[in-house]
């Protein structure tokens, strides 16, 4: 089996790297070579037909984080971020979670939710008549997706809730929609566009919006890992990072900071296989604060033999089909380098370079503080190192 424990990986030329990564993923000539252009993957054409006014392209740093084991199966992980030190502290991270046994991580349902909101109506004499045409809204729903259908996947079911605004009430109906290895934000919308019609003629209400939800809750994902106390620094140090989680948990100015630094690994991993980054983030704050309070979205704690134990739990929608990763070379060759066969295992590896980031972050924290490690690279640059 590919072992990801590469030693002293920064101290390699890039031919060396690429080398290491070619072996680890299969990786082909053409696609090696991809890499090395180092344009950011994309010419002005393609940037063109994918956003209006394009007048060129930018790119961003592209690293590896070695040393990962999730679910006992090494992986190599590409990061996109503009931030020293990351990607080296979610290897050191990673390094210290293989002493026992790595990262566990679980992704087990990929259900996108859509919404559509209906105003003036009545909306106790409408559920029902919504919730009794469930199949009609279903069939519908599915008939937009032949690519869902087969796969026996698409629109599962119909739900609807009310809610009091200032402006009277209103019905939500949400369609719950198995959408498999897609992110499946288009097949959500185009969903809920088509049955909004046959939705205002049950309930005799008005449609407004139709759209997916992105607080994706139906897709979780959670990784845990254990860190061996003597590896982290000894039990002052496991204690000390538990104090540090109890800051971010009650103190939201805290709680922001310390789920960035979360985000700097999962968010690394989005930006490298071509993820939309804006809904992964916007899911994981409201998370955050689901309790009514905005709170750290990892938890750790000591367990009986004195070492520090993580977790990390988060709505997380990706895909591994359709999207950017059909448009963008690079995006395709970092899912290649995962070697991941489904997004739930993509899911898995986002959650896992999340908590390592965060445990790396906050051992520097009650340590040597953070600057000495973010210090290192510039030092390097300007020949002091
Ligand atoms: C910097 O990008 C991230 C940190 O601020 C996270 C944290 O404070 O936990 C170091």
């Amino acid at each position: 089996m590919a072992d990801s424990s590469i030693s002293k990986f920064f101290e390699k030329s890039l031919k060396e790297r690429l080398d290491l990564v070619a072996d680890f993923s299969g990786l082909s000539q053409d696609e090696l070579k991809i890499i090395e252009d180092a344009t950011g993957g994309i010419s002005y054409d393609k940037a063109d037909s994918m956003i209006e006014n394009a007048i060129g392209t930018f790119s961003l740093p592209l690293g590896i984080a070695t040393n990962f084991r999730i679910n006992d199966k090494d992986y190599l992980i590409p990061m996109v971020i503009e931030e020293s030190s990351v990607i080296a502290a979610a290897s050191k991270a990673a390094k210290i979670a293989r002493i026992h046994g790595g990262f566990k991580a679980k992704s087990e349902q990929s259900y996108s939710i859509g919404q559509i909101q209906i105003v003036n109506v009545d909306v106790q004499s409408a559920i029902p008549k919504v919730i009794g045409a469930s199949t009609e809204i279903l069939n519908l729903a599915n008939s937009k997706s032949n690519t869902l259908s087969k796969l026996g996947k698409g629109a599962k079911e119909v739900s609807c809730k009310e809610i009091q605004t200032d402006s009277g009430h209103m019905l939500i109906v949400e369609l719950v929609i198995d959408v498999g290895d897609a992110m499946g934000a288009n097949v959500t919308n185009t969903m809920c566009e088509a049955v909004a019609p046959m939705i205002e003629e049950l309930t005799g209400g008005k449609s407004l919006l139709r759209i997916l939800s992105n607080y994706s809750t139906k897709r979780m994902a959670s990784a845990s890992a254990v860190f061996d106390k003597d590896a982290v620094g000894g039990e002052n140090v496991v204690d000390d990072i538990i104090l540090a989680f109890q800051f971010a948990e009650n103190d939201p100015y805290r709680a922001v900071t310390h789920n960035k630094g979360v985000m700097n690994g999962t968010i690394a991993v989005a930006n490298a296989t071509g993820q939309d980054s804006r809904a992964i983030e916007a899911a994981a704050h409201a998370y955050a604060a689901k309790s009514g309070a905005y709170r750290s979205l990892t938890k750790w704690a000591k367990d009986a033999n004195g070492n520090l134990i993580g977790d990390f739990e988060l709505p997380l929608s990706v895909g591994i089909v359709g999207g950017i990763i059909q448009h963008h070379p690079i995006a395709k060759i970092c899912t290649k380098i995962l070697g991941v066969s489904t997004a739930n295992e993509l899911s898995c590896i986002m959650a896992a370079a999340g908590l390592a980031q965060n445990f790396a972050a906050m051992r520097a924290l009650v340590t040597e503080g953070i600057q000495k490690g973010h210090m290192k690279l510039h030092a390097r640059k300007e020949g002091k190192n």
